[in-house]
This record gives C-alpha cells, structure tokens and sequence, in this order.
C-alpha cells in the first residue's frame, strides 16, 4: 500500500536527481516531472520496491505545464497518509545587467519555470489531495538570491521573491485546510546550474569570478549531502513553522 505520496519537480539531474534518490522508499509513490526522464531512477525504484511515476513535461511553457499538472493529479492515489508537492524545477538564466536584460521570451520562460509552474502544480495539487488527508505539505526550492540582490540576477532573483511571497500566500490562505508550505533556500550547491553561473561571462555576470572561486575552493555542496537534510527537513513535525528557511540554518 502507498503510505506517502509525493510530486517532485526536476528529477532528472542536479539537487532533484538527488533528491529523488533520497526520497525514494518502499512505502512511498514517487511522481516527478521534469524534460527528460532519469533512467537510474528507474533501476533504484525497483531495488528499493518503490514506485516511480515519471511525466514528461516542459514547465517552462504554461499550457504544456498545466497539462503536466493534470497528469499528475491523475496519478494521486484517493488515500495516502501524507502528500507533498516539492516545487526544485527551475533555471538561472538569462543572466545579464539590467539594460542587457532585453530577451522577453527568455526572461519569459524564467518566470514560466520558476514562478507560474509552482502555481499551476500546487492548484491541481491542492484541488486533488483536499479532503484525502491532513498532512499537505509544499515545499517550494527556493534560494538566497530572492532574498539577497546579486548584479546581473535580476530576473532569478525575482523569480524567487516571488516563490517566496506565493509560499506566504499559501500558508495564510490554506493553513486552515491542513495545508503547510515552506519556501527553502538549499545554498550553493554542485549542479549544472552552478556550472552555467561560472561559464558565464564576467563583462556581463559581475559575480561570476565569487562563484568560479568558490568552485575552484571546493567549497559547492554535494547534491547528495544537501538532498538528504532536505529529505529530513521535509520530514520535521514543525515543518511550515519557519515558512522561509534556509537549510543551511540546520547545520
Ligand atoms: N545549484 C545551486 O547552487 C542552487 C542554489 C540556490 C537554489 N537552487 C535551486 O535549486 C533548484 C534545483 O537547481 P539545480 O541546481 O539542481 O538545477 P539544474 O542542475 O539546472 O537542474 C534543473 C532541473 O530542473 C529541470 N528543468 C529545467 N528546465 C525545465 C523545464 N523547462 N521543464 C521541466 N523541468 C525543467 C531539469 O530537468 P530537464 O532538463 O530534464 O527538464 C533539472 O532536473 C532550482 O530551483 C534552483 O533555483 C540551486
């Protein structure tokens, strides 16, 4: 019997590949959504007994998203003791100043991905899931690029003061029906996104060299090491107590 369900964005490579792992359990339905499948995935889900369910879909476009978010309200079973949506799907670029922030279809997407997909999933999500069970929780990837500005991050750095406010929004409005929501800064970590930061150009991306240093330093985090106190965090009683966190406070 599936116990926990949870949705997953973002599954095929970086902090979700990762995460997925973490999260994959025998008494837990696993339903991500991402471009690409994730073939390792698949063998791990059959080792440990779990079951997989993995959508194809491109967030960055709204109707290809609110399609995606269909098919995994399809996918919801009627009763399970737990349900959470965990919104990691999203992208840095474009990167550039703001008077070189000129591509619309670009800065378009970033908000598609990282804004408007979170929103489109959590309605089909809260719609589905309401009534079946008390424990809801989402938990919105978030970074502290919305909360800090950063040269040249205009549009990520919206993008996430965005995530962050919708999750405030969430917990004022759907607190009462069981609903707990957390937008959770995961700190720098070892991804193809942080490779697109350092192979970015500094003429045009001033904090380029901090992170080609920080890289250089080996001081990015593990996917693996951060998936797994994001695993525990997700877990945590008082989860939705702190609705914007950062998990490098549980350190
Ligand atoms: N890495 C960091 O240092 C860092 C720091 C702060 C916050 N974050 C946040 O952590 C989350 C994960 O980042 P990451 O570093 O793991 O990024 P990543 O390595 O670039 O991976 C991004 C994931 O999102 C999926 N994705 C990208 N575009 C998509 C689209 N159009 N439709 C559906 N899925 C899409 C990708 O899958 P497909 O390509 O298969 O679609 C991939 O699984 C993001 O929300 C990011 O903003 C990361």
């Amino acid at each position: 019997m599936t116990d926990k369900v949870i949705v997953l964005t973002g599954a095929s490579r970086g902090l979700g590949a990762a995460l997925a792992e973490a999260l994959l359990a025998a008494d837990t339905l696993l339903v991500t959504v991402s471009r690409k499948p994730n073939e390792s995935l698949q063998k791990l889900a059959r080792e440990r007994g779990a079951q997989l369910l993995q959508i194809a879909a491109d967030l960055s476009d709204p109707l290809k998203a609110v399609v995606g978010a269909e098919k995994v309200a399809a996918a919801l079973p009627e009763s399970a003791s737990s349900y959470a949506l965990i919104n990691n799907a999203g992208m840095v670029q474009p990167l550039a100043l703001a008077p070189q922030l000129t591509d619309g279809p670009a800065i378009a997407s970033a908000f598609n991905l990282n804004v408007t997909a979170v929103i489109l999933l959590t309605a089909r999500f809260l719609a589905t899931t309401e009534g079946r069970a008390r424990n809801r929780r989402i938990l919105n990837i978030s970074s502290g690029a919305g909360r800090n500005p950063q040269p040249s991050w205009g549009v990520y750095c919206a993008t996430k003061a965005a995530l962050d406010m919708y999750t405030r929004v969430l917990n004022a409005e759907q607190r009462a029906n069981g609903v707990r929501a957390v937008s959770l800064a995961p700190g720098v970590v070892d991804t193809d996104m942080q490779a697109s930061i350092r192979n970015s150009d500094p003429a045009r991306v001033p904090v380029q060299p901090r992170f080609a240093e920080l890289h250089a330093r080996g001081q990015l985090s593990a996917p693996a090491q951060v998936a797994a106190r994001i695993a525990a965090y997700l877990r945590r009683d008082d989860f939705g107590q702190a609705e914007i966190d950062d998990i490098r406070n549980y350190d």
